[in-house]
């Protein structure tokens, strides 16, 4: 069967189809895949930034229909799912056509929510309630979102637009004025911003950085909170002693993982547009993330 990977680290072009084995194992449930999202983890992982050894398979993302499924883990041939697969802990990729994962990893798709939405929501949507819980939000606390148009800072955004608190978001100036809108009609008190460079130091009780921008550590007021999601460009925690920085290391959760399912197709929050790719287009969807601008998410469909 067809899989996305690599043979050896490089730039998009190192990005191929494998022919790689069924998966064959009973214990696992083995999902046909309708889509498979890209994120910027599997660039990291293709270029090398994040170190692996030997030919390497792709992918975080799934959403399917189980083809089968081990006694007793709740889940049934015909079964519509979706599962973030982190195979940089487990091995278990899923840019495939069929995928053999733990059945912990997975949760039902309800009906309503196309399987090429859910396939683009889990590893950002889980990232963005695990850096919400880190983050630890008081509800007068007074919060900055760097990135509220990316893929993990839209759901952020959606989150944070729903609680009744002072929230301002930075985005980029094309995207200022679908923000502003949603801002407006949303619970949240606060602007839309396209300049960090012009945010005063110690305005906010808690930065939340999804775009990489480390310099508005300065922006958190002494004792407050900057929490990120991007470990190659985060402030150092020993330069900036007045702050309490927090970096988000993703981690499968399940329960985690329902709740951005549910939260999605009940119509809450910010749903990803997508756009679906053959497998064979993987390379291009790599450097099209690469270049910037990207809005929604790229998929891959098998
Ligand atoms: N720590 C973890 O556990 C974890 C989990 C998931 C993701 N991540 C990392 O988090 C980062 C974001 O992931 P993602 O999936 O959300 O990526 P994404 O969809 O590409 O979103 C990043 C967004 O940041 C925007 N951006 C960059 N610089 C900006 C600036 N100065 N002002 C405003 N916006 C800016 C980008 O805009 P442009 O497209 O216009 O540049 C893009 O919309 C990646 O580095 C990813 O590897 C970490």
């Amino acid at each position: 069967m067809r899989a996305v990977g690599f043979h050896a680290p490089g730039g998009p072009e190192v990005v191929e189809v494998l022919d790689v084995p069924e998966p064959d194992r009973d214990d696992l449930l083995v999902v046909d895949v309708a889509g498979a999202a890209v994120n910027p983890v599997d660039l990291a992982t293709r270029s090398g930034q994040i170190p692996t050894e030997g030919t390497t398979l792709l992918g975080w993302d799934l959403a399917g229909t189980v083809l089968r499924a081990p006694h007793g883990s709740g889940f049934a041939a015909g079964d519509r799912v979706a599962a973030m697969t982190a195979p940089l802990g487990t091995g278990i990729a899923s840019m495939a056509e069929r995928v053999a994962l733990d059945p912990a990893f997975a949760v039902a798709v309800p009906a309503s929510l196309d399987l090429l939405v859910a396939a683009a929501l889990p590893l950002a949507g889980v990232t963005a309630v695990q850096t919400l819980r880190l983050a630890g939000l008081g509800a007068e606390d007074r919060v900055l979102l760097v990135g509220a148009q990316g893929s993990v800072g839209s759901h952020v955004a959606g989150r944070l637009l729903a609680r009744q608190g002072p929230t301002d978001l930075v985005v980029r100036p094309g995207d200022a004025d679908v923000w502003a809108v949603r801002l407006e009609q949303s619970e949240a008190l606060g602007t839309v911003r396209t300049s960090p460079d012009t945010i005063g130091p110690g305005t906010y009780d808690v930065v939340i950085d999804t775009a990489g921008v480390p310099t508005l550590v300065d922006a958190v007021r002494e004792g407050g909170r900057f929490v990120t999601i991007t470990p190659f460009s985060a402030p150092t925690p020993e330069d900036h002693p007045s702050v309490d920085v927090r970096l988000t290391s993703v981690e499968i959760s399940r329960e985690d993982l329902q709740d951005v399912v549910a939260r999605a197709a009940s119509g809450a929050g910010v749903l990803p547009d997508v756009e679906s790719l053959p497998l064979e287009a993987a390379g291009r969807a790599h450097a099209r993330l690469e270049a910037g601008g990207v809005r929604g998410k790229l998929v891959l469909v098998p």
